[in-house]
């Protein structure tokens, strides 16, 4: 989604404004844009990626000292130069940036049209930026109470930073459902939506509360006032991120990258939290709420993408071991399904970036209805982390490839430790087996680990298959999520369609689909399912399909009736999961790959959904 950056200093903004953007590009954009003011306030923007940008200003005068800049998903308005932030307001006297949806932009629109404002483009963006100038001119106020007074007319979620033509020593900032971080150096302020842009250049950050303005200025310390008026101290805290994460590393992609790092992801989200030697699971963060967990009568999981795929792995995971009931929800949908919720309902909601608006509405519909809220996050400080009533972070570091991946085991392994945990307290499982799961678990990096080593047979599948419209992934039990979060991958990166189904259902309807061009991923792993699965098998091939099976080490069987086959070390059940998605995240990455497809920002995709 889109990305905001803006400085204030003694340095010349534009080189930290424009590798600030090149930091925030993971997050998807289809236009970029940058004001700068100098002698007078001027806006450069254009349609396509910063480096058009930067083609863009070669020739004009980049000087200043103050500036803001912007990376546009676009939302009111298709993807052009006139569309592009930084808006200017009609007289040119305010330029703005903005990340989020003004929803009743367009009655505010026609009564600013009756004032005789002209707009030049369609976004909603526009409209605030008029609104706060004839707020400005007509009540004459300060450009920080018309921001306040704007703010309170407006419906919707935003992230702002408004500069001003006629001053070089401020800007403004406020934030709504929209993320905003302010990062405070020894004489300068970076101002970014998430802290990847800031952290090279200073670690204390003060991270905006919903309806906070900020006030950033070179003469006096950060103030910070609700939009209500109310005076509040800036709680300035440390970053933990580091820079190395930011960068590729030797990769040639993010996603690789994100990929090989999983051995190392999943371990950190199981340290001081698995304890196979003693035979203990201790989530911190959630040990106020045990009593809870182990009292509800049921789990919600709220989440979307590939979250909520995570969480299908989680229903299994808890209905499998802690034997209690969980419902899974598209967040979008249970925000507006009017679901029933108990008090007594633990809600857990899992969110790589913490900032998806879909979840973090149905966190605010489950809290009006009294349940206990937990979360799942990566990204520390963000918006879902704040919003629930405790959690844990599943400490995958910063993901930025557009297709999650590292984030998606880290989250498995976190509710795998959830379950197993109240499995422990509600005395569903022997202490002989909970042992042996967890002196597994702590294999399960070392498994991945193996599972990475070689990428020749994936490769050969991937140029097999690269120019196929269609692909199927099957997948039973703990393997059914697997095969949606395959096919998801694929479907991200590669534009191929790919759809993911229960692999028994494969007869009620896909089955129609299967020809001699169709490949057909099978996660055939053993236990469970696996004789009826390969029966699936059997089914595809007797259709002349093409069968990618992924089996556990060692299986002989399934050589004979598929295509291809990729081994994954042998595990308990409930992990593969752990081992099973991460070929099928190779697969789709080297299809990309060899289709010429942008990996790490796939078109229309961002990475952090923070509008509806
Ligand atoms: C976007 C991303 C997906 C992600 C989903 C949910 O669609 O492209 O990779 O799974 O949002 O995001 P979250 O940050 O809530 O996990």
């Amino acid at each position: 989604m889109c990305g905001i950056v803006a400085y204030l200093g003694p340095k010349e903004a534009y080189p930290i404004l424009i590798n600030g953007l090149r930091r925030l590009e993971y997050r998807g954009y289809d236009s970029a844009g940058v004001a700068l003011l100098n002698d007078s306030l001027e806006v450069y923007k254009t349609k396509g990626k910063v480096a058009d940008l930067e083609n863009f200003v070669k020739e004009v005068d980049l000087r200043g000292t103050i500036g803001i800049a912007h990376t546009r998903w676009a939302t009111h308005g298709e993807p052009n130069d006139v569309n592009a932030h930084p808006h200017f307001s009609q007289s040119k006297e305010i330029a703005l940036i903005h990340n989020g949806i003004i929803e009743n932009y367009a009655p505010l629109r026609s009564e600013l049209e009756t004032r005789g404002y002209v707009f030049e483009s369609s976004t909603d963006t526009e409209v605030l930026t008029n609104l706060i100038e004839d707020i400005r001119k007509n009540e004459n106020v300060s450009l920080f109470e018309a921001v306040r007074i704007a703010l309170n007319q407006v419906i919707g979620a935003y992230a702002i930073v408004v500069i001003d033509a006629k001053d070089p020593n401020s800007l403004i900032a406020a934030r709504k459902g929209s993320p905003l971080v302010i990062g405070i150096g020894n004489d300068d302020y970076y101002i970014a939506s998430d802290a990847t842009p800031i952290i090279e250049y200073t670690r204390n950050v003060v991270y905006l509360d919903d309806e906070e303005i900020a006030l950033i200025s070179r003469s006096s310390d950060l103030k910070i006032k609700t939009i209500r008026n109310k005076e509040k101290t800036p709680y300035v805290q440390e970053l933990e991120m580091n820079l190395s994460a930011l960068e590729k590393g030797g990769f040639e992609h993010f996603m690789l990258k994100e990929i090989f790092e999983q051995p190392q992801s999943i371990r950190d989200s199981m340290r001081g939290r698995l304890h196979a030697d003693i035979g203990s699971v201790s989530l911190g963060g959630i040990i106020d709420y045990e009593q809870k967990l182990v009292n509800a009568k049921r789990i919600i999981i709220v989440a979307c993408g590939t979250s909520w795929h995570a969480g299908l792995v989680g229903e299994y995971l808890f209905e499998d071991i802690a034997r209690i009931p969980v419902e899974v929800e598209y967040a979008s949908e249970f925000r507006y399904r009017n679901p029933v919720i108990y008090e007594s309902d633990v809600v857990i909601a899992i969110s790589q970036s913490g900032e998806t608006a879909d979840t973090l509405a149905a966190i605010d519909l489950a809290k009006q209805k009294g349940a206990t809220i937990l979360g799942i996050c990566n990204v520390v400080g963000s918006s879902i982390a704040r919003a629930t009533h405790a959690g844990s972070y599943t400490h995958a570091g910063p993901e930025i490839g557009v297709a999650s991946t590292k984030a998606f085991t880290a989250q498995v392994t976190l509710l795998t430790l959830m379950a197993l945990r109240l499995a422990q307290l509600k005395g569903t499982i022997t202490k002989t087996r909970f042992v042996h799961l967890l002196n597994e678990l702590e294999r399960i990096p070392d498994k991945v680990a193996k599972t990475l080593q070689s990428s020749k047979k994936v490769i050969e599948i991937a140029e097999k298959y690269k120019d196929v419209r269609n692909f199927l992934y099957l997948g039973r039990g703990y393997n059914f999520p697997v095969a949606l979060e395959g096919a998801l991958k694929l479907k991200e990166i590669s534009y191929i369609h790919a759809e993911g189904y229960p692999a028994a259902e494969m007869k009620h309807g896909p089955i129609a689909l299967i020809d001699e061009e169709m490949p057909v991923v099978v996660i055939a792993t053993n236990k469970g399912t696996y004789d009826k699965v390969v029966s699936n098998i059997q089914e595809v091939k007797a259709r002349k399909g093409q069968v990618i099976a992924i089996v556990t080490e060692g299986n002989v069987a399934v050589y004979g009736m598929a295509d291809y086959v990729i081994e994954i070390p042998e595990t308990e059940e409930m992990f593969v999961p752990l081992l099973a998605t991460v070929p099928l995240q190779k697969l789709a990455y080297y299809i990309a790959v060899m289709r010429g497809c942008n990996v790490d920002q796939p078109r229309n995709l961002a990475k952090s959904v923070t509008v509806e």
